[in-house]
């Protein structure tokens, strides 16, 4: 007994040494931690238990079958994070390069399933060079199979990708298909091919940092939601992400106790400005709103003219979308409609109420906007909050403008409760685009045509550029104080908490992608 002890001690002692211990000490140098060190600092303590550690490829092509790593590059297994369950699997570098072999594929697809059965999130740690090249078609199957699981578990359990490590080819689109992408600063890219590829094919010379990094995907692309200053930053995001969170689509959001308060916010009174045509800071809004510090901004630095993100309010988890005036007056355009399409479709798969705030002067126009199909891209935004049956709660602060008015969670397009503060003004258009369009003769012919134009504004302005024609016809049901806002919307979001519709019977939508 003592012998077959021994040798199981072994084995799991050298599964747990990965690649070995130079390769360790290589990814320690790069600032990387293990993938075991990882799961370590993502997990409560103690409650780690692993699956498949002492998996082996089947490899025998190019010496493979003299390189038998225990584990074969993945750790997988489940856990606790603060109490709740959790599926995770962690790439591990330092065997060839994290790549995925066909028994690699196989353990993660093992938990994929136990995690969609069990209704819990699936995490993923990624440092992979891709499909593992001896391997060759095997190893596609392989992303093929988790990609499939990917897209089935979708809507059903939340799925976190943190990139901790260059992704390259098949591990970047596991990824993407995932909720949310979590990239580390300095130490992880994601790129279909790499700079060497570009150089070949496009003769462009680009770094990898450049092509592909953390930065470039926060901002440029927009591939990743939220970025980390190092490994142990990345597993900390991920935990407030989910403390945020359901643990599957039937799942009720996290409620943390919360005692009533009077829950006037005076400070809100004074964030509109008086001139209509001064910006704003609209997290300003949202900070005196939800509960203190609660606020947790995704894609912070992708498409800026929207806000999204999640927050507590009364101790509820809610998303909320906002229009930010300091950034292109708010307007709405390719990039900001996607982001806030996807983020409310996230919300509507996970019963998590939503909130809009709205301050916004339309749809942003030009050939540029047009020719990259702002038609199709903005109706995504229409179409997301269409079909969303979670509570929907909307705050018009100052401008709903034209189409982005019926957008923007209107009352029209299904939205539960739509407030607006005395400074909102509701209507096709400013007033001076305005009365230089219906007053065009007029002005014409005025012996001060400047005159006129500033006198037909401030009648537009005095019928239009209030709330009170929309809240005459019910579609906005109150007008009220900004130091009201937040204990309304304890109130409204309290009172739609048991909201239950159902939609025509049908196999899916088709929004428009
Ligand atoms: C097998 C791999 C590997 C791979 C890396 N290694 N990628 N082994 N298959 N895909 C091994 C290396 O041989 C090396 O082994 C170790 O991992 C570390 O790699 P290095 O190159 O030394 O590290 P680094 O300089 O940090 O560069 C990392 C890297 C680079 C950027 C990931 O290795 C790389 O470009 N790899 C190939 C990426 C790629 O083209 N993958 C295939 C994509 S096709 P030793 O023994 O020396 O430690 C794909 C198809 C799926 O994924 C498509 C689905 C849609």
């Amino acid at each position: 007994m003592d012998n077959k002890v021994q040798k199981l001690q072994e084995k799991l002692a050298a599964a747990k040494l990965g690649g070995g211990q130079t390769r360790i000490d290589a990814q320690h140098k790069k600032g990387k931690l293990t993938a075991r060190e990882r799961i370590h600092f993502l997990l409560d303590e103690g409650s780690f238990e692993e699956i498949g550690a002492l998996v082996t490829h089947r490899s025998k092509d190019f010496g493979m079958a003299e390189q038998i790593v225990l584990g074969d590059g993945v750790v997988t297994g489940y856990g606790t994070i603060g109490g709740r369950l959790v599926y995770v699997f962690a790439q591990d570098f330092t065997v060839f390069g994290g790549s995925l072999s066909e028994t690699h594929a196989e353990k993660i697809c093992k938990i994929m399933d136990l995690a969609v059965q069990n209704g819990a999130p699936l995490i993923g740690l990624n440092d992979s060079g891709g499909a593992r090249i001896q391997e060759g078609v095997n190893s596609l199957g392989g992303y093929a199979d988790i990609f499939y699981r990917n897209v089935q578990s979708s809507g059903v359990i939340p799925q976190i990708s943190a990139i901790m490590g260059p992704c390259a080819g098949g591990a970047v689109y596991s990824p993407a298909m995932t909720d949310f992408i979590i990239m580390v600063e300095n130490s992880s890219y994601m790129f279909v091919t790499g700079p060497n590829v570009v150089k070949t094919v496009t003769n462009e010379t680009v770094t990898s940092e450049e092509l592909g990094g953390a930065s470039t995907h926060a901002s440029k692309s927009g591939v990743t939601h939220l970025v980390a200053a190092n490994d142990v930053d990345c597993v900390d995001k991920i935990k407030r992400l989910l403390s945020y969170l359901p643990q599957n689509c039937e799942d009720k959001v996290p409620n943390l106790p919360y005692t009533l308060k009077d829950e006037y916010r005076p400070e809100l009174d004074s964030i509109v400005p008086e001139n209509a045509n001064q910006p704003y800071d609209m997290k300003a809004v949202i900070g005196g709103i939800v509960d203190p510090d609660s606020f947790y901004e995704i894609h912070e630095s992708y498409a800026e003219n929207i806000v999204v993100g999640f927050a507590r309010l009364a101790g509820r988890s809610i998303g909320i979308v906002a229009n930010q005036p300091m950034s292109l007056a708010g307007v709405l355009d390719v990039n900001s409609s996607k982001k806030g399409a996807r983020f409310v479709r996230f919300c509507d798969c996970f019963n998590i109420p939503l909130l809009v705030l709205e301050d916004v002067p339309g749809f942003l126009p030009g050939t540029d906007q047009e020719w990259n199909a702002i038609i199709t891209n903005g109706s995504k935004l229409l179409y997301a909050f269409s079909e969303a049956t979670v509570p929907r709660v909307t705050v018009i602060t100052r401008k709903a403008y034209g189409g982005a008015y019926d957008v923007m969670n209107s009352k029209h397009i299904g939205a539960d409760m739509n407030f607006a503060w005395p400074t909102a003004e509701i209507a096709v258009m400013g007033a001076k685009g305005a009365s230089e369009i219906i007053f065009k003769k007029e002005i014409e012919a005025a012996e001060n045509p400047a005159e006129k134009l500033a006198e037909k504004e401030r009648e537009y302005a005095e019928t239009f550029a209030n709330p009170y024609r929309a809240a005459a016809r019910g579609f906005i049901d109150e007008v009220i104080l900004p130091n009201e806002t937040r204990r309304k919307l304890i109130k409204a979001f309290a009172m739609l908490e048991h909201k239950a519709v159902k939609g025509p019977k049908r196999k899916h939508g088709n929004i428009p992608l």
